[in-house]
């Protein structure tokens, strides 16, 4: 069996970070320290790639408190529910479903009568509001790619997939299916048939723009995913027509999976055939390389196991765990023992905060809680993973980044600096009057390596543990600039 590329690389992928300070091997020229030089479009030697959007590494020396990071990816995140952001924290999953969710969502959709131009317009600039607002925030955060849940709706989740090009985000855009809900059968679509027609409609509208937006080359800039909602709402002939569906266009899938220890009752109530949860998809075909499962909180060692082998990626979102009270992934078990593909996600609104930024910090924070607690629980944390079993600052910026990247299939061109790779980025500034970060240590001159090393080390972890996304100054996507608030800064010294 493949070793897992993961169990290795997180701490790789931190000494790179650190090299990417101007320290380290990348050859210098004349001007390399005025920060134009790395702005795209201006490169300096590198590969053809790397000149074309321009730039080298950051200059440690000079800016001090700036240094380049790849942009985020947020593998999981409902664009629709974007304002019941911070709502709901009271109940746990289903309730929250009914009681917040599921009208939100059904806003979007286009009744089931006759629908008047007037109220048409409406309903399309809605959603036209939203998920513009939900682009820009996570754009300003530092998410480059995101993968979206839209609403059952089709012609809005096209809306979302022109607004994500429209703004420069690489996006996955899915239509949610859902066929089965006796108790609000209002909020789903019974024909599975047309659930089937609308993912195919947004499949081809993301082809369709993305031959038209491409011009530069590299990886896609939008695709859609097939999103069966979760199997306690898709009966078993629905999911296995996504699955059909998925191979067919070589798609990727995206559903939730054992978020909640009353959703994995009710799913072993509903499908008693089927093993577990993870057999519950692996059985209708939806289990492949390119499916991606949100949340994954209670999974068993047999589940773990099935996960590796289909080579599908988990998307933690611990803000959401947290929020509706779901429970502690052991990330760092799945990591490191069962060396599955783990990446992050913000899932609004079960989760409350649209910064990865900040689910680096939680993902932190609540694996301490688990290692606190570890008495309870023996099966969550395992003594042999590395780090005393606490997830590390290297860890977290690796699902955050190249954890996304390979979740999306897109490991071999995004994700980290790489040679060869495109230039999906965020200029972090840790630095500026209002955020109280202060770095004048670096202003020292004659630091030798070690503390070079060691000085980067702090920068990284003052950014994550005191920082937002009022950090992340510029930002890059497929080369092309789309934030800059840069101007917006007085800097100090
Ligand atoms: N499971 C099914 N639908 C949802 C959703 O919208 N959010 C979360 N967190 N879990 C789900
Ligand atoms: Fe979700």
């Amino acid at each position: 069996e493949q070793e897992h590329a993961l169990h290795k690389t997180p701490q790789a992928f931190f000494q790179w970070l650190c090299d990417q300070r101007g320290y380290g091997p990348p050859q210098p020229t004349s001007d390399r320290n005025r920060w134009e030089h790395y702005i795209p479009g201006r490169g300096n030697g590198g590969n053809d790639r790397s000149r074309r959007y321009g730039y080298d590494y950051v200059d440690f020396s000079k800016h001090p408190s700036k240094f380049l990071v790849p942009g985020f990816f947020d593998t999981h995140i409902h664009a629709s529910q974007f304002p019941n952001a911070g709502l709901g924290s009271e109940l746990p999953l289903l309730d929250w479903l009914e009681k917040y969710t599921f009208s939100l969502e059904n806003r979007f959709r286009a009744p089931d009568g006759e629908e008047l131009p007037s109220a048409r317009k409406r309903r399309l600039q809605m959603a036209n509001t939203i998920y513009s607002r939900v682009i820009n925030r996570t754009l300003a955060a530092g998410t480059t790619t995101a993968s979206y849940f839209a609403t059952i709706d089709t012609d809005t989740t096209n809306v979302l997939a022109d607004l994500a090009v429209q703004h420069g985000q690489r996006a996955l855009v899915g239509k949610v299916c859902m066929d089965c809900n006796p108790t609000y059968p209002e909020y789903v679509e019974p024909d599975a048939e047309a659930l089937v027609r609308g993912t195919v409609e947004v499949l081809e509208h993301c082809a369709g723009l993305n031959v038209s937006v491409q011009s530069l080359g590299g990886p896609k800039m939008v695709q859609g995913i097939v999103t069966p909602r979760f199997a306690p709402l898709c009966l078993g002939e629905l999911m296995k027509r996504l699955g059909a569906l998925a191979s067919k266009y070589n798609a990727p899938v995206q559903t939730h999976i054992s978020e909640n220890k009353d959703e994995i009752k009710l799913v072993a109530d509903l499908f008693p055939e089927c093993s577990d949860y993870t057999g519950v998809y692996d059985d209708h075909g939806l289990l492949g390389a390119l499916t991606i499962l949100a949340h994954a909180v209670h999974l068993t060692k047999h589940e773990c196991k099935k996960i590796l082998q289909k080579n599908c990626s988990i998307l933690h979102c611990p803000s959401l765990n947290t929020f509706l009270t779901s429970g502690t992934a052991p990330v760092k078990r799945y990591l490191y023992e069962d060396k599955i593909n783990v990446a992050l996600g913000t899932d609004i609104s079960g989760g409350c905060d649209y910064s990865i930024l900040s689910a680096m910090k939680e993902l932190i924070m609540v694996l301490h809680h688990l290692k606190m607690d570890k008495g309870k629980d023996k099966q969550q944390l395992v003594d042999t993973a590395p780090d005393n079993g606490l997830v590390t600052v290297a860890d977290a910026l690796y699902m955050a980044t190249m954890g996304g990247a390979v979740a999306c299939d897109m490991g071999s061109e995004l994700g980290s600096f790489e040679v060869n790779k495109w230039f999906d980025a965020q200029l972090i500034d840790v630095m500026s009057p209002d955020l109280n970060i202060d770095v004048f240590d670096f202003q020292e001159p004659a630091l030798d390596d070690t503390d070079m090393v060691d000085k980067v080390r702090q920068l990284v972890h003052r950014w994550i543990f005191c920082g937002d996304d009022r950090n992340c100054v510029k930002v890059w996507c497929n080369g092309r600039q789309v934030v800059d608030k840069e101007d917006r800064w007085v800097y100090l010294g």
